[in-house]
């Protein structure tokens, strides 16, 4: 089905330029979060609620000692399994760090590659970011490559400069064809765990900044059939206003995620 796009007033929208409709991606990150147990007894509960639910992509990121019991206890349903982050290098003596092809074997789909938390406190760069989506990619893991500014940056105008940025260092060197299946997520650092959300115009005007990144790098077409997800404080009460915006193609839900009743409701928005 194609549909056309309505012309808008961003000069970054193709106006009258057909494409295809992006499937929308729920992704809940479930952060440092639930045992392997409190992992099976979720889906249990989860599962029967999203059940035939087939409108949206679903994907749940759990701990890494949870990916086990979660693709278990998953299997045979509509709800993905991804890990919260992956080493860059393949097997070999990094103490503590777990590769593409180790979350492959668990049958891990999706991976997040450069959350804010993991910039802000565990020192990741916009150059680790690339190597990581780069590794993700080349494993053949679905990377859901996180951007956003902090608070200061938007306060001070600096919010495109700092997506451009983000985005502009992350897709270095990674052709079109590679990058196929790669998903951004917009996180306004300051929306994150906060209950403060971006407003849907505030979100919409980032992923336009982000499409326009993606377009430079990989080229038009790709960047309209990009996803691109908007994370900070989504939840059941505003992910239907915010799912209704064009440039909106997802989200990524952390706190309302780890309740079966309330990531299910933003599942069905
Ligand atoms: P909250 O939904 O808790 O604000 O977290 C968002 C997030 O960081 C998802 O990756």
């Amino acid at each position: 089905m194609y549909f056309r796009q309505a012309p808008g007033s961003h000069p970054a929208q193709y106006l009258g330029r057909l494409r295809m409709p992006r499937k929308k991606v729920i992704a809940g990150n479930w952060k440092m979060y639930k045992t392997p147990e409190q992992t099976v007894a979720f889906l249990h509960d989860f599962l029967p609620e999203v059940k035939g639910h087939t409108r949206d992509e679903i994907v749940i990121a759990p701990p890494y000692i949870d990916l086990y019991a979660a693709v278990q206890a998953s299997e045979g349903s509509n709800v993905a399994i991804g890990a919260q982050d992956v080493c860059w290098r393949e097997e070999c003596a990094l103490t503590g760090e777990i590769s593409s092809g180790m979350l492959l074997s668990v049958g891990c789909t999706h991976v997040i590659i450069g959350h804010s938390e993991r910039r802000q406190f565990f020192a990741e760069t916009d150059d680790i970011v690339n190597l990581k989506l780069k590794a993700a990619l080349e494993a053949g893991l679905v990377p859901i490559v996180c951007v956003g500014e902090v608070l200061e940056e938007r306060e001070a105008g600096l919010t495109e400069d700092v997506l451009r940025r983000q985005c502009m260092r992350a897709f270095s060197t990674i052709s079109a064809a590679k990058a196929a299946k790669m998903i951004v997520a917009y996180e306004p650092v300051w929306a994150i765990g906060t209950g403060k959300t971006a407003t849907p115009q505030m979100a919409s005007d980032a992923h336009v900044i982000v499409r326009a990144e993606a377009a430079k790098a990989f080229g038009q077409e790709f960047a309209d059939n990009l996803r691109i997800l908007y994370g900070g404080s989504v939840k059941p009460d505003n992910a239907k206003t915010l799912m209704a915006e064009q440039e909106i193609d997802g989200a990524l839900v952390g706190g309302a995620s780890l309740d079966p009743k309330s990531f299910a409701a933003i599942v069905k928005y």
